[in-house]
């Protein structure tokens, strides 16, 4: 395994959930983070919250936006890791029902967002770099109705990562794909609805509870520290694909 000390990580949703999870690992191994989000208040917060002081730089970008997606990787100079986490509710109506304009914008912020990463990222990415998408277990327990658009969306970066991880090669690429993690998502889709949602899911898996984003974040830094994964999707969801 090869250290992250003085490794620099940038983290595409490190502002909020599972992103801010990885930030915060990754500066406890050493890493100097750059966190990037849409919002710059939301930003600053979690700048604070990380107290990383020195070690973390926050740049606001859209990843839907290519004009954003550049200036974030001409500004932000050389690194050693991508970690995309970035990603906003799902569409759920069922599929007569669908608002075309909703899906598009999912599917620009999620998965064309994470090609126009790859594509300005593989430019400033130092040597034994990787990059890691974020997926779900929505694409292995489809959420019935409404859950076509978003398993089309999740299940497709298992196959992004194969054939990247083949043509951007000896940079590694790889996906994490978590399982329910109690995060600012869940409030924006249930509100106070989450905690009976939570109490339900975490008595059914074998885990026993819900993940938080500290359970999840290794699994990232598992993937930037073994230069030996690539090609890869590392499910990581207290076995709730078994329920
Ligand atoms: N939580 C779960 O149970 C779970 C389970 C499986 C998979 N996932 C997937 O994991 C990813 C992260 O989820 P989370 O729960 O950590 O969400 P979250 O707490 O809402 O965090 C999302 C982060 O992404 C940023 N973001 C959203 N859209 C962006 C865009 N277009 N450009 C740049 N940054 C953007 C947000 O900041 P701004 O709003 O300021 O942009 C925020 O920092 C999502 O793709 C989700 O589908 C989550």
């Amino acid at each position: 395994m090869t250290t992250l000390t003085g490794k620099k990580i940038v983290v595409v949703g490190g502002s909020s959930g599972i992103g801010f999870g990885v930030a915060a690992a990754a500066l406890e191994h050493g890493a100097d983070v750059v966190i990037v989000g849409r919002s710059e208040d939301k930003l600053r917060a979690a700048e604070k919250r990380l107290g990383g002081v020195g070690r973390v730089t926050r740049i606001a970008a859209d990843m839907a936006s290519e004009a954003d997606v550049a200036r974030l990787f001409d500004t932000g100079g050389a690194f050693d890791h991508l970690v995309a986490t970035a990603g906003t509710p799902p569409p759920n109506d069922p599929i007569g029902e669908t608002d075309m304009d909703f899906v598009r914008g999912f599917v620009d912020g999620k998965l064309v967002g994470a090609v126009m990463l790859a594509k300005y990222a593989v430019r400033k990415l130092n040597k034994g770099g990787s990059m890691i998408f974020t997926s779900g277990i929505n694409k292995d327990r489809p959420p019935v109705p409404g859950g076509s658009v978003v398993s089309a969306v999740a299940g497709s970066f298992t196959y992004f990562a194969r054939a990247l991880a083949l043509e951007i090669a000896p940079t590694r690429v790889n996906i994490v794909s978590p399982g329910w993690v109690d995060t600012e998502m869940w409030d924006e889709i249930v509100g106070e609805a989450k905690t009976g949602y939570f109490e339900q899911m975490g008595a059914r898996i074998p885990a026993g509870r819900i993940a938080r984003p500290a359970d999840i974040a290794p699994a990232y830094l598992y993937l930037m520290q073994n230069a030996f994964m690539t090609g890869e999707t590392v499910h990581i969801d207290g076995g709730q694909r078994l329920v």
